[in-house]
């Protein structure tokens, strides 16, 4: 429908049936008006499946929704690092929603992974901004092709369970934009969702849901956002705020009261009619997008899309260790699968997005499918109470001893971590810990395969010879891991966080999940592998980083230019030669860093990947091109993100950790800071100009004639105070300090003059 018909239509309602369309009729529908001919639509979870709920309804999964398909979950699809295949999924995910009627499938998940601790990770991404957005981009991309919308969420820094519902995030301007927003602006931009989800949580000071520099004039006015957005459910405060500063949808349905609430301050004057009609408008416009689209001939085919997220765990997996080349195991070997998640794996959290599966693959049920036969199963501990249960654990250890290998199926139980609430800390049940000790004693060919949504310790990391990070891979998982112990599939995956030896390395560690209602974001910009870059600190297993069965040589790396500017592009070509002996996939990093810079940036940042696939001896050329975007940061001053002239490196990575090749370039800023002179502007701050020079100099003439300064460098005066350390002291000097110091020679008028001028030049 066209804008100008929504206008119409919204024209013809009443007050009551305006105010009524901004809240759900229950849990996941919107309002019809019979009157009208306006239907509802239907919205549903997300994100890595279709969690449709026909009858009893609610938003943590405690409810039956439909059978239907779960995909690997968010902490996963990231480490694809596989824009296409995440499209894909989409694609998928809304033809399910076509089939089963729904017109918004809430997600994806972007918030940033600040905490290992954070109960949701497994939903999110990344604790890469950049990384986050190009995933959810491809996401969303996918499912609207089927026009089925998306509900990218949680807008923003709901970074913790903790006190989700009133914890206030206190996070600089930088951090806000560079990290947390960041998430959302390249797949906002880019792919345009239908909704946007607000958060619980407020932010410096006030809700999410109430802030309009957040909702309206950052995500409408600068980013481009078209469609509506919704509360996330229960999320809503004070309903006329909320209005006034963006929030179009509140869910699920308030009871008829809210809507009172509406049409009282409308009639009361509290509320501009214009801003309901707005949002009526916005909530129509996608209403009609959906219905207007309808496919009635999808079908949710619960088998094929099985095999589909199967594909989709193959290159969710990560391999993190492969010591002697224990992997791929033979299939032949003689081999002892030990642990509950070899029969019954963990492949998605607890909360909203807890999908009805029709079908689990276990890794016993895929070597079954597969016919190999050599293998022994033993439980070896239960998820359900942290001890160690002798006879499950002594079974294990004869089962160990009498393979060949050791395949440990350990991880997360569900009550470790889960939507509502956090992690208390980052270790694993002592029991499979144990677990994993034990078998060591008796078998030195010992593999772990880790079911978890985010980081564990792992004490046991130098003595295992292999670790498969599995993630919570989805329903299909059991076949994908499979796949990749026997070297069917070669992995291909890397992480997307960082996995630190133990929390405190972390550095959100300090400031945590706040006191009381208030979390302070200290770590500002510094997050993930930003701060341990920084500290130059070892960690467990960096951020970009998985192996695989092959080898990959990088060379041959060009910038098509060695200067530019910042309205320009610079595109990077780099050559990947596959110089192993299987077919594999390699992701290809693109880090940038700056070189010179008056503020304090990371040493490197993620700014472009590709992923490719070659044949044994194949070599192909990767080319990225970066916009003046991927050099800035964001300023304060100038309420916007600015490039500093200079020099940058372009670095190309199998890691973050591991550059292999490198480039300089020269980046020419053109954006000019605005700059204020004030009586306290330091002599270091000042223009270098000889017109503003010329303004100073009797100033500094009168403040050096004051400074005790000898000749002989062997007088007490030179001693204390050389030429060199007065220079440095004037540095950070403000003109006003010089009254002070220049033996009355200096006034406080001429101070004012002075600034007057150089704030004229
Ligand atoms: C969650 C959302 C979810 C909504 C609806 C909320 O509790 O935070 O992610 O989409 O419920 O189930």
């Amino acid at each position: 429908m066209k804008i100008e018909q929504i206008k119409e239509l919204v024209g013809k309602m009443t007050l009551e049936e305006k105010a009524g369309l901004c809240s759900g009729d229950d849990f996941w529908h919107t309002k019809a008006v019979e009157r009208l001919g306006i239907p509802a639509i239907m919205v549903s979870d997300g994100p890595h499946g279709l969690r449709k709920q026909d009858q009893e309804a609610d938003h943590l999964g405690v409810n039956e929704s439909i059978k239907a398909v779960c995909f690997p979950t968010g902490c996963g699809v990231a480490t694809s690092f596989n824009r296409e295949l995440i499209g894909k999924m989409g694609q998928t995910l809304g033809n399910e929603c076509q089939a089963e009627n729904v017109s918004v499938i809430l997600g994806p998940a972007v918030n940033i992974k600040r905490s290992p601790l954070c109960g949701r990770n497994f939903e999110y991404y990344s604790e890469d901004s950049y990384l986050a957005s190009e995933i959810a981009t491809a996401h969303i991309n996918g499912v609207q092709s089927k026009h089925v919308g998306t509900s990218i969420k949680h807008f923003m820094a709901n970074n913790q369970e903790t006190r989700r519902m009133s914890v206030d995030a206190i996070i600089d301007e930088r951090a806000l934009h560079e990290i947390y927003l960041g998430a959302f602006e390249g797949a906002v931009r880019q792919a345009k969702p239908w909704t946007v989800m607000s958060s619980y949580n407020k932010v410096n000071g006030s809700y999410v849901g109430e802030n309009k520099e957040l909702l309206t004039d950052i995500l409408r006015d600068e980013w481009g956002f078209d469609g509506f957005v919704v509360s996330d459910w229960g999320a809503v405060s004070d309903r006329i705020k909320a209005l006034q500063a963006g929030l179009d949808l509140e869910m699920p349905a308030s009871g008829g009261m809210r809507d009172a609430q509406i049409v009282k301050a409308v009639q009361d004057g509290t509320l501009n009619e214009n801003v309901l009609d707005t949002t009526c408008e916005r909530i129509l416009n996608i209403v009609y997008r959906y219905m207007e689209n309808r496919d009635e001939n999808a079908v949710f085919d619960l088998e094929a899309d099985h095999e589909k997220a199967r594909e989709v765990a193959h290159e969710t997996i990560v391999l993190l260790k492969n010591e002697d080349d224990i992997l791929p195991l033979k299939k032949d070997a003689n081999i002892a699968f030990i642990g509950k998640y070899a029969q019954k794996p963990r492949y998605q959290g607890g909360g909203s997005s807890h999908i009805n599966s029709k079908k689990v693959t276990s890794a016993l049920d895929a070597i079954k499918q597969a016919g190999i036969t050599n293998i022994t199963f033993a439980k070896g501990f239960d998820d359900q109470v942290d001890v160690v249960d002798e006879v499950l654990e002594a079974e294990a250890i004869e089962a160990a001893t009498k393979a060949d290998v050791a395949v440990v199926f350990a991880g997360l139980p569900d009550a470790f971590e889960s939507e509502g609430f956090d992690r208390e800390h980052m270790r694993m049940p002592e029991c499979q810990n144990h677990l994993i000790d034990e078998i060591l004693n008796v078998q030195p060919n010992t593999v772990v395969v880790l079911h978890n949504g985010s980081p564990v310790e792992m004490p046991w990391v130098n003595e295992v010879k292999g670790i498969v990070e599995a993630y919570l891979g989805g329903e299909a998982v059991g076949g994908a891991v499979v796949d990749i112990l026997f070297g069917d599939v070669n992995p291909s995956a890397k992480l997307a966080e960082t996995f630190p030896y133990q929390l405190e390395d972390n550095p959100s560690y300090l400031s945590g999940f706040g006191s009381g209602d208030s979390v302070n974001y200290a770590e500002s910009i510094f997050v993930g592998y930003r701060y341990y870059d920084k500290k130059n600190m070892p960690v467990m297993f960096p951020f970009g980083f998985g192996l695989s069965y092959t080898t990959f040589d990088y060379s041959n790396l060009k910038v098509d230019k060695k200067e530019l500017s910042d309205q320009e592009t610079l595109t990077v070509s780099v050559d990947i030669t596959n110089t192993g002996k299987v077919t594999g996939k390699e992701i290809v990093e693109l880090y940038v860093a700056d070189k010179e810079s008056t503020v304090i940036r990371p040493l490197k940042e993620l700014k472009g990947f590709e992923k490719v696939l070659l044949q044994p001896g194949e070599t192909k050329t990767v080319t990225m091109t970066l916009d003046w975007r991927a050099f800035a940061y964001y300023e304060p001053k100038m309420k916007d993100w600015n490039v500093e002239t200079g020099e940058f490196e372009i670095l190309i990575g199998k890691s973050s950790e591991e550059i292999v090749l490198t480039e300089t370039v020269v980046v020419k800023g053109t954006k000019k800071m605005p700059v204020t002179y004030t009586v306290n502007t330091t002599f270091g701050d000042l223009p270098t100009m000889p017109q503003a020079m010329e303004i100073i100099e009797p100033i500094l003439t009168a403040y050096n004639q004051s400074q005790i300064t000898s000749d002989d460098e062997n007088s007490s005066a030179s001693e204390a105070i050389t030429a060199e350390m007065n220079a440095a002291m004037e540095k950070f000097m403000p003109l006003r300090a010089v009254i002070s110091f220049s033996d009355g020679k200096i006034t406080p008028d001429q101070i004012e003059e002075a600034v007057n001028k150089l704030n004229k030049l």
